[in-house]
């Protein structure tokens, strides 16, 4: 295909895939996509060696990273983060409510290394981003993009110097427009539909306010995208190119366990929720009781960013090591409700491009005349 996407990066078809997962970044880059590694959950040791494994395997193909680059941190203090910090009616709630579902405990002994071990690799401060960015400069990187705020105008600056895009998520076109002030090449639209988190206007209205607001800047659109009628709708409203979260979760390169796979393909479309409990912000996750839990009326406010993320470190351990699929929740999309079984990263693209083809040819045939 040829947009301005495609152009920029030399790609085939301007499918971007968002995961945390090395599979699907290599997979997707290999299949003639761009695939962009979300880096927030990984120490600076981890992230190189994962960079190192898709450079082998990507044969020069272009790839990116994607990174929590805010203008403005939560100030954390200049140690690492321990369990004493955490705040602790939070703490001990998510305790009581684990208790009373007789979910056993961490084992004695090891749960503050276990809990500790989760805390070190979430990255929420400036000092952190930074050194895995350093990290990531050292592997071949063509795009960096910024989830959750605008990137300082320098970074932006530093990565253009050395040849590196830039991109950055918004929400509203407010957003959108102070990433374009802050120099970047392109934006992503994401709508409320999407996986993770998210704002309040959904794909539909967003897309084109904010392909408006940033014109001549390409526009990636976001959130709801699964299938090829989506991609072909997007780009009928201004895209340059889709981006896309949550359907690589269903692929076997996914990094999910298969009880999290199979809880998704049980899913509707209805049985994701906006929630504050991953990290404090509103972020789409799967339903489930530990979502509820935080709706129930003995619940503490959630805490801010990143505390409550830090947090929830020791629920979620103690929900894997129990295997109890109904306790398990992970940010996905509506598109859930489409994901029915196990596929691969290059079958979605292909599928993608057959229907948005198939879509493409039929509005084609709209406009002919007898
Ligand atoms: C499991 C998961 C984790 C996500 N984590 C991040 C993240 O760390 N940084 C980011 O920019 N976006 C993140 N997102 C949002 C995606 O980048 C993307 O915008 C979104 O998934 C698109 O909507 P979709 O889920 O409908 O495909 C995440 C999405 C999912 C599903």
């Amino acid at each position: 295909m040829k947009t301005k996407m495609c152009e920029m990066f030399g790609i085939e078809v301007p499918i971007f895939a968002f995961s945390h997962c090395r599979d699907v970044v290599a997979e997707v880059s290999k299949a003639g996509g761009m695939g962009v590694f979300g880096v927030a959950y990984k120490t600076a040791e981890q992230l190189d060696a994962e960079l190192k494994w898709i450079d082998e395997r990507v044969g020069g193909k272009p790839y990116g990273i994607d990174v929590l680059l805010p203008n403005k941190y939560e100030k954390l203090g200049e140690k690492q983060v321990t369990t004493d910090d955490l705040p602790q009616a939070q703490v001990e709630f998510m305790r009581r409510v684990l208790d009373e579902a007789g979910i056993p405990r961490l084992p004695e002994g090891d749960a503050r290394t276990m809990v500790q071990e989760s805390l070190d690799r979430i990255n929420m401060t400036r000092e952190q981003t930074e050194a895995l960015l350093e990290v990531a400069l050292r592997h071949p990187i063509k795009v960096v993009v910024s989830a959750l705020g605008t990137p300082p105008r320098e970074t932006v600056e530093r990565l253009h110097g050395l040849g590196i895009k830039v991109g950055a998520l918004a929400g509203k076109p407010q957003h959108a427009v102070r990433h374009k002030e802050a120099g970047v090449d392109f934006i992503v639209a994401q709508g409320m539909e999407a996986g993770g988190h998210t704002g309040k206007i959904t794909s539909m209205i967003l897309w084109p306010q904010v392909i408006d607001a940033v014109a001549p800047l390409p526009v990636l659109a976001a959130g709801g995208i699964g299938r090829g009628r989506q991609m072909a709708a997007a780009m009928a409203l201004g895209a340059e190119g889709v981006w896309c979260g949550s359907i690589w979760l269903g692929t076997k390169e996914s990094e999910l366990t298969s009880d999290l796979k199979e809880r998704f393909f049980a899913a509707g479309t209805e049985d994701t929720v906006q929630s504050r409990l991953r990290s404090g912000k509103p972020a789409r996750v799967l339903r489930s009781k530990l979502s509820d839990a935080w709706e129930r009326p003995d619940a503490p406010p959630f805490a801010p960013m990143p505390y409550q993320t830090l947090l929830m470190a020791e629920p979620h351990l103690r929900v894997e090591r129990g295997k109890l699929k109904e306790w398990m929740y992970y940010p996905v999309g509506q598109v859930v409700g489409d994901m029915k079984a196990e596929t691969t990263c290059r079958q979605v693209i292909y599928d993608m491009m057959s229907e948005f083809i198939e879509a493409t040819e039929r509005l084609g045939r709209l406009m002919q005349a007898d």
